[in-house]
């Protein structure tokens, strides 16, 4: 995920922008790149690592007032023109978030002469701040201040930003501006940071003010840091001393990088389909597609090839796109598709999901898929991964780097795509109205608050983890979509925690499983109301009557579930086609929290890769 940092100060910008670049390295990144301001702005930038970027900085850059940039592909390939900063005249910006709105800027902005030369989404603030600043790409006066250029530029903007500004011939501050995505100031002594995290500068300060949405800040050398709200209001703002060494904040404060993965899936989820849905409309906008009605239309059956937690995020692909669209939809892993027939494809669409677009077994399965004619299209999180190369079109979720090995924001940005692909497909084949599609996004677009509220409540699921963390097996049945979900908390159980754990169709468990079951064998149970309930309170019986512990996953508003179970972990209502999401989150933090009771490697447990990309 993008970061950003800026410093005012007394002392030499650039190496203080490249430390705290270095800092913010644990967020993942492709590139990266700085701008420091003395008479004019003298901008460096490249891929790969922050050495790279080290590697081209001449001796002793003057200025001390800068701005830097860590950047994750979202819009156009990691490549040294698409990294920040980017420039328009004498103006510079850095920016973290994604402007949904910028092709119609873009548009605009051409036809008032800007030459675009990024790929980027950012390179439009640029144009903005630069029109506003001298009314036109020929203007020589400066018709206003940077603060107020940067006040007129948000107006246009549509999505999240987080960005900071400079312009030369403005000397002596720079702008920075926050909606939906990370900001903070670094108070020092007569010296100012700005950062998207404090991480960034942590070793000069730990007085810290947290920019709020719709806030925008000007930070003049000597320290002088003014804030005004959205109708350019100044605002007061309070100074909070931040508690936090160094090493923890590595992580942001969390524990493991895997929790502070569990915890950003409110964004994550809300940044894969921002600018991509319409619920006006009921439409999903997925260009990037690249499929025609006709060809959608005539779709006879979907491949899905996966993966791992992929793989599982790819059964509930299965149930969408039969219930939804009306396709017939096989799910193979990578490993044994090829083993299966050969595949005639004409009319039949390969979707390969992979997070992180590099497992070899997925990536041979496609070629497999792609040789007999299919077209293939994948659901990857890296940009410019292999995958990527090798496919005719590419649907990206917006989950940003995924460090811990076990698979989280990636999993449920995962089924979001999936959600919007199969809505697409569904309004397309005229499977359903454009009223039952409206419905079915606002419902999407209440999922990342609903995430929120279980992050709210994780200490309930702390308990229960606590309960249970002696275990040596553990069960977790479903039905329909949340059989997936029950292999996908088995998987995330068994991975971290190393107690053996299976999932099970809830149908299933009386032809076998139940001969294991005892007292001493949890079984969570996802329950959540949908036209499997009754027949789930039917097998958490079953279960019952062996004596076994039943946890079940259940809607917050069900009180008749907690007469039937032990322990009842709730999850918001919701549709029940989303609802899988909010039940694997629960699922991923009754993972985490076992494993951590149990003292267990949870970043890397043993024997596993975040990658594997041997077959
Ligand atoms: C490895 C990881 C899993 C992941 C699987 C597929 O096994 O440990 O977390 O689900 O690979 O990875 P992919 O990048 O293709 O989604």
């Amino acid at each position: 995920m993008c970061g950003i940092v800026g410093y005012v100060g007394e002392k030499p910008a650039a190496s203080i922008l490249i430390d705290s670049l270095k800092k913010l390295e644990y967020r993942g990144y492709d590139s990266a790149g700085i701008c420091v301001l003395n008479d004019s702005l003298k901008t460096y930038k490249t891929t790969g690592k922050i050495a790279n970027l080290e590697s081209i900085l001449p001796e002793g850059i003057e200025g001390t007032i800068g701005i830097g940039h860590t950047r994750w592909a979202t819009h156009g390939k990691p490549n040294t023109v698409n990294s920040h900063p980017h420039l328009s005249g004498d103006v510079a910006v850095v920016h973290n978030g994604i402007i949904e709105n910028y092709l119609e800027l873009k548009e605009k902005l051409i036809g008032d002469g800007y030459i675009f030369k990024s790929d980027t989404d950012t390179e439009v603030i640029a144009h903005l701040l630069h029109s506003h600043l001298y009314g036109g790409i020929d203007g020589v006066f400066k018709l206003c201040d940077l603060m107020v250029a940067v006040q007129k530029t948000l107006l246009s903007l549509e999505g999240s930003y987080a960005i900071a500004a400079l312009c030369s011939s403005d000397p002596g501050v720079m702008v920075v501006a926050r909606k939906d995505s990370p900001l903070v100031i670094g108070i020092g002594d007569g010296e100012i940071f700005a950062a998207s995290d404090v991480t960034a500068f942590l070793k000069h300060t730990k007085d810290v003010i947290f920019v709020d949405d719709d806030e925008v800040a000007s930070i003049r050398a000597g320290g002088n840091v003014e804030f005004f709200d959205a109708d350019g209001n100044p605002v007061t703002k309070e100074t909070i001393k931040i508690e936090w060494y160094i090493e923890d904040a590595e992580k942001a404060g969390y524990e493991h990088f895997m929790l502070k993965e569990i915890h950003e899936q409110a964004s994550s989820v809300q940044d894969t389909f921002a600018g991509k849905i319409s619920e006006m409309e009921g439409a999903v906008v997925l260009d990037e597609l690249n499929m025609s009605d006709e060809q959608i239309r005539h779709m006879t059956r979907i491949e899905i090839i996966a993966c791992g937690t992929s793989w599982n995020a790819g059964l509930v692909g299965k149930y969408l796109f039969e219930q939804l669209a009306g396709i017939h939809t096989d799910v193979d892993t990578g490993s044994e598709f090829r083993y299966g027939y050969p595949v005639i494809c004409g009319e039949v669409l390969t979707i390969a999901i992979t997070q992180s677009g590099e497992t070899a077994d997925t990536l041979a399965a496609v070629r497999g898929a792609r040789s007999y004619g299919c077209r293939a299209i994948a659901i990857t999180n890296v940009v410019g991964s292999t995958i990527t190369r090798e496919i005719d079109s590419v649907l990206y979720t917006r989950a940003g780097p995924e460090i811990g090995v076990a698979a989280t924001k990636s999993f449920t940005t995962q089924l979001i795509t999936l959600y919007m692909l199969a809505l697409k497909f569904a309004r397309i084949r005229g499977k359903i109205s454009a009223e039952d599609s409206k419905n079915l996004l606002v419902a999407l677009k209440k999922i990342p608050a609903d995430i929120q509220k279980i992050l709210n409540r994780k200490k309930v699921i702390q308990e229960c983890a606590k309960q249970f963390s002696d275990s040596n097996d553990y069960f977790f049945i479903g039905r329909h979509l949340n059989y997936p979900i029950a292999l996908e908390g088995a998987l995330k159980l068994k991975e971290i925690s190393y107690i053996h754990a299976e999932g099970y169709a809830a149908g299933e468990l009386k032809h076998g499983p139940l001969a294991l079951l005892t007292d001493k064998t949890p079984v969570v149970a996802i329950a959540t109301k949908g036209h499997t309930y009754e027949k789930m309170l039917s097998n958490i019986k079953e279960v019952k009557a062996r004596d076994a512990v039943v946890i079940a996953v259940a809607d917050e508003d069900d009180t008749e579930i907690e007469k039937y179970v032990d322990v009842v972990l709730r999850v918001p209502k919701s549709h029940e086609l989303l609802s899988p999401i909010l039940s694997s989150v629960v699922l991923q933090l009754l993972a985490y929290y076992t494993a951590l009771e149990r003292g267990c490697s949870i970043d890397k447990p043993r024997n596993l890769a975040k990658s594997v990309t041997v077959e």
